[in-house]
């Protein structure tokens, strides 16, 4: 990328920033039915901007979804396009804009939806900043500069932002599949800006992400709640039961209890375990990221293991428990407990599911119980590993030499090829229909608080990410 461009991006910051405040004011939370007309908002505040950069843009609308008892509209995914040179090649992007719910009483010190400068840390402060809206804007920018330096891309770029990302990303496999052979036909790669560092320092290039099954047990049985004085000790109580099955789902040193699930996963090769040993990561790294010293072992290799390459039973919480402060001596008549489970290779969506009902009405017959219990989930977001047999430092694809050498000459080091706890469930899809190679460039670090309280990206992350995201296109198009 020229000097030209890397100058222009330097001497924008203050405007990004604001651009990303704007960005940051929506807030477009996916997961809360009552939020969502701030996800169509923020379509069409990006639709805008990408128009005004020179890019076609079309909204497209991917049908209903079920939620909280209400059918409602999905938000809509944008496609778009700018360039069309048969002699360039064609980088296909992806982002969300749609973030976590956030609340200033979860804990944050300022409001989420209101972006924050620190300017004696350089922390840009709100929900989005890093997941994922800065990295869009990141994409946003780079087009930008180029219309206002008069300047063409290197390549042909065509976008998919959805914003149903944190919800699972229904309807959009569906909308990919169907435009295989006619918005995405021509893409030769894919690159993603939706992960972060390994740590704080040194940047990385990721390979790899986790699957993820979500699943929802209801246990039922007394038609309303109860007076625990009047009907303790006297009915068989939903809470009881659940908490029974609940706490038979994995140990607390996060083995997951449940037959059928470890032994789907790809043994462990010699050549894979030097790959975590020589990434840039220390029980620093992950105390300082959690705000605490509470993991599970302080072996690196074994930290990175579980994280990338095992799978995870994590129990997210109870719905109708009585959880409200307070001494209420009530007993809760339908409870309904949420866990997840992150898939890695080989694991497989359907046997996993199957593996987790058998097992879980198995267990909630021995307890002999006069309630009932139901079992639910939702479609699995499947796990993706671009190439499990990669060496530590290399990857032989001309999209990864380019984010490689991009890197390297943004940040003056090598980085890491690390992969994903996290997922992003679209991911495989691309790989799959597309059948092209796909790379994550993250722009954001380890600390960032994605998903947490106090989320933020750090200006340096967000200018020179900028930056990389732009020069990886001039990479790509000199590969
Ligand atoms: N940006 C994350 C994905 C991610 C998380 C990458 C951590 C690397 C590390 C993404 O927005 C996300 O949180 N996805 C959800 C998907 C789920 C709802 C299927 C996730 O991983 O929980
Ligand atoms: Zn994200």
């Amino acid at each position: 990328m020229s000097d030209k461009i890397v100058a222009h991006i330097e001497a924008n910051q203050k405007k990004y920033v604001d651009r990303l405040a704007e960005a940051v004011g929506i807030p477009s939370v996916s997961g809360d039915a009552s939020y969502r007309h701030h996800v169509f908002e923020m379509a069409d505040w990006l639709a805008n901007e990408f128009t005004k950069v020179g890019a076609q843009v079309t909204k497209r609308p991917l049908g209903k979804q079920e939620i909280q008892g209400e059918t409602i509209d999905l938000p809509p995914a944008l496609l778009g396009q700018i360039g069309n040179d048969p002699a360039k090649k064609t980088i296909l992007v992806y982002g969300h804009f749609d973030v976590q719910p956030a609340l200033k009483s979860d804990g944050w010190d300022s409001e989420p939806f209101k972006l924050v400068h620190d300017e004696a840390t350089g922390r840009l402060y709100g929900r989005g900043s890093t997941d994922d809206k800065g990295p869009i804007l990141g994409w946003l920018h780079v087009l930008e500069a180029h219309k206002e330096l008069g300047l063409d891309l290197p390549v042909n770029l065509k976008f998919v932002f959805e914003g149903m990302e944190e919800s699972g990303s229904e309807g959009l496999e569906e909308l990919v599949v169907s435009e295989k052979n006619g918005f995405l036909a021509g893409v030769d790669a894919v690159c993603i800006s939706d992960n972060y560092w390994l740590g704080t320092t040194k940047p990385c290039i990721t390979h790899g992400l986790r699957g993820c099954a979500y699943f929802y047990l209801t246990v039922s049985g007394p038609a309303r709640d109860l007076h625990s004085g009047v009907f303790g000790g006297v009915v068989h109580e939903p809470m009881t039961d659940l908490i029974s099955i609940m706490s038979r789902l994995v140990t607390p040193e996060g083995k997951i209890l449940i037959p059928g699930i470890n032994e789907q996963v790809a043994p462990l090769t010699d050549a894979e375990r030097e790959v975590y040993n020589v990434m840039d990561f220390s029980l620093e790294d992950i105390n300082s990221a959690t705000g605490s010293k509470t993991t599970i072992s302080d072996d690196k290799v074994s930290m990175l293991m579980s994280r990338m390459r095992y799978p995870s039973l994590s129990l997210h919480g109870i719905e109708g428990a009585f959880a409200e402060p307070g001494a209420k001596t009530v007993i809760p008549a339908k409870v309904t407990g949420k866990f997840s489970i992150r898939m890695v290779p080989d694991m497989d969506g359907q046997k996993v599911i199957d593996a987790v009902k058998a097992y879980v009405e198995d267990e909630f017959k021995k307890l002999g119980s006069r309630n009932t219990i139901e079992f639910k989930h939702d479609s699995p977001g499947l796990p993706w590993v671009a190439d499990p047999n990669v060496s530590a430092q290399a990857y032989q694809h001309w999209n990864y030499e380019a984010a490689f050498r991009a890197t390297e000459k943004v940040y003056g080091v090598r980085p890491d090829l690390t992969r994903e706890g996290g997922s992003i469930p679209i991911t495989l899809t691309f790989a799959d229909t597309l059948n092209c190679n796909v790379l994550l460039l993250p722009m954001g670090r380890s600390d960032d608080g994605a998903h947490s309280t106090n989320e933020k990206i750090d200006l340096s992350n967000y200018i020179k990410g900028t930056q990389l995201l732009g020069t990886y296109l001039y990479e790509v198009a000199s590969a």
